[in-house]
C-alpha cells in the first residue's frame, strides 16, 4: 500500500487515550503516516512523548504555539489529512463538534478541514445514553461524521454499560475504508430516482409530497465514490447534485417514467429512491383555475392513477438488479415485503416515516433492508450516505450473483 495517506489523529481527555497508542502501531504498519493532535486534558492521561516515539514525529498540541513545524498549524494539518479521526473521542469533544466550538488546535483543525471525520466516543454508560450526547451525535451523523462504536461491556469507572471505546481493530478497519474508499462499483452503471413529483392542475397549482430527495442524493454521492456511473433521475428538490452524476432533470411522474425507461436499459443497477406521485388529476387546465365567485363553493377534482415506475422496470429488469423504497407509517416490513413481491424488486428498503429523524426532509435515516431471502438488516439511525453505502453493499451482492 502507498506511505503517503496521511490520518491526523486526534486524541482527548477521556481514560481510554492509551488506546490511541495501539491504534497509532496498527496504522503505521499499514504505512499511513499519523500526525497526532493531543487536547490540552488528553495530557492530563497520556504524555506527547508516548505519541511522538510511536509515530516519530512530534505532537501537535497546542492552537497558539510559535515554533509550530507548520505555518498556521490547524490549516497545514487540516490540509493533509486524508482522515480525521478522534479516538478516543469524549462526550466533550462531540459536544463542541457538533455545536461549532473552535477553541483549540483539534476543533479548528476539525472545522478546517475537507477530509472524512470519524469519531470513536468511549465514557461512562450514562454519559452516552444522555439525551444531549445522543443529539449532538445524531448532528455529527448527519453531517457525515462516521461514528464507530462505542461498545457494551465493563467499564473504567466499574459500571457495566454502553460507552467502552470500540475494538481498536474495527476502528482501525473504519479507518483504512476511508482512507482508500472502495472501489467496488468500477464498472457498473447505477440509475438513481429522487425526489417528489409535481402533477399540475393548472400552470400555477400542483400536487407534491414531501420528499426532500436526500436519499436518492446521497445514494447518487455513494455510488460515485465507490467508481460507479451515476445517472440521477431528479424531480423538483433544493439540494444540489454529487460532481460527477449526470442528472436528468423532470417535474412529473410521467415524465419520471419516461426518464428511467430510457436510461434502465443501459443500467446494471436501479434504486428507486423517489417518490412519484400515485396519482395524478384527470384533466390539466391550460389556464389558471378561478375561484367560483366571492367566497369560492366546494370544488371537486378526479385523480386517475399514474403508471408505477417501479413495477414498470420491474417487468423488463432481466438481469438488473431493481432496488424500491417504502416509506410506511405502520406495518413497515409486511407491507414492505408485499411491494417486493409485487413490483418485481430484488430489494427494497422500507422506512418508518413518523419516527423521528427517519425519513423526509433529514439527513438521517432508520431503515430496515429487505431481500427475499437474507435476513433483514435493521440500520438504527445513522446518516443517509451511510445507509445508501449499506443499501449500495446488498444490490452488490445481488448484482453478483446474478452474474454467476
Ligand atoms: C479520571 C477521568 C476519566 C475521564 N474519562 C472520560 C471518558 O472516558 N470520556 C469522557 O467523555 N470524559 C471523560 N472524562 C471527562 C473529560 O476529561 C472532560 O470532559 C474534559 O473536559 C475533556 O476534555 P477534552 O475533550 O478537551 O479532551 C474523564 C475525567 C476524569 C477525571
Amino acid at each position: 500500500m502507498a506511505a503517503h495517506k496521511t490520518v491526523v489523529l486526534g486524541v482527548t481527555g477521556g481514560i481510554a487515550a492509551y488506546k490511541a497508542c495501539e491504534l497509532i502501531g496498527r496504522l503505521t504498519k499499514r504505512g499511513v503516516e499519523v500526525y497526532p493532535v493531543m487536547t490540552q486534558n488528553a495530557m492530563r492521561f497520556i504524555t506527547p512523548l508516548t505519541l511522538q516515539t510511536l509515530c516519530a514525529r512530534p505532537v501537535a498540541v497546542d492552537l497558539f504555539s510559535h515554533d509550530a513545524p507548520f505555518s498556521v498549524e490547524h490549516i497545514s494539518l487540516a490540509r493533509r489529512a486524508d482522515v480525521l479521526a478522534i479516538v478516543p473521542a469524549t462526550a466533550d469533544i462531540i459536544g463542541k463538534l457538533a455545536l461549532g466550538i473552535a477553541d483549540d488546535l483539534l476543533t479548528t483543525t476539525v472545522m478546517a478541514t475537507r477530509a472524512p471525520v470519524l469519531v470513536a466516543p468511549a465514557m461512562n454508560g450514562a454519559m452516552y445514553s444522555s439525551t444531549v450526547l445522543q443529539a449532538n451525535l445524531a448532528t455529527l451523523r448527519a453531517r457525515g461524521c462516521t461514528v464507530v462504536g462505542p461498545e457494551a461491556g465493563r467499564l473504567a469507572c466499574g459500571e457495566e454499560g454502553e460507552g467502552r471505546l470500540a475494538d481498536v481493530g474495527d476502528i482501525e478497519a473504519a479507518i483504512m475504508d476511508l482512507v482508500y474508499p472502495r472501489r467496488d462499483y468500477e464498472g457498473l452503471a447505477v440509475l438513481v430516482t429522487a425526489g417528489p413529483t409535481r402533477e399540475y392542475l393548472d400552470p400555477v397549482r400542483y400536487i407534491t409530497n414531501r420528499s426532500s430527495g436526500r436519499m436518492g442524493y446521497a445514494l447518487a454521492q455513494a455510488a460515485l465514490e465507490r467508481g460507479a456511473r451515476v445517472v440521477l433521475v431528479s424531480g423538483p428538490v433544493a439540494i444540489d447534485p454529487p460532481d460527477g452524476a449526470e442528472v436528468v432533470r423532470v417535474e412529473t411522474a410521467k415524465e419520471m417514467l419516461e426518464a428511467a425507461m430510457s436510461h434502465f436499459d443501459a443500467c446494471d443497477i436501479a434504486i428507486k429512491a423517489a417518490a412519484p406521485a400515485d396519482y395524478a388529476p384527470k384533466s390539466r387546465s391550460d389556464r389558471k383555475l378561478k375561484k367560483a365567485g366571492v367566497g369560492g363553493g366546494e370544488i371537486t377534482l378526479t385523480f386517475v392513477p399514474n403508471t408505477d415506475i417501479a413495477a414498470e422496470l420491474g417487468r423488463r429488469k432481466g438481469k438488473r438488479v431493481l432496488v424500491g423504497f417504502a416509506a410506511e407509517t405502520q406495518d413497515l416490513e409486511k407491507h414492505a415485503l408485499e411491494k417486493l413481491e409485487q413490483k418485481g424488486l430484488d430489494m427494497i428498503v422500507a422506512n418508518d416515516v413518523t419516527r423521528e429523524g427517519a425519513g423526509f426532509e433529514t439527513d438521517t435515516n432508520a431503515v430496515t433492508i429487505l431481500t427475499k431471502s437474507g435476513s433483514p438488516v435493521r440500520t438504527g439511525l445513522v446518516s443517509k450516505l451511510e445507509v445508501a453505502h449499506l443499501v449500495l453493499d446488498g444490490a452488490l451482492t445481488i448484482h453478483r450473483k446474478k452474474q454467476e
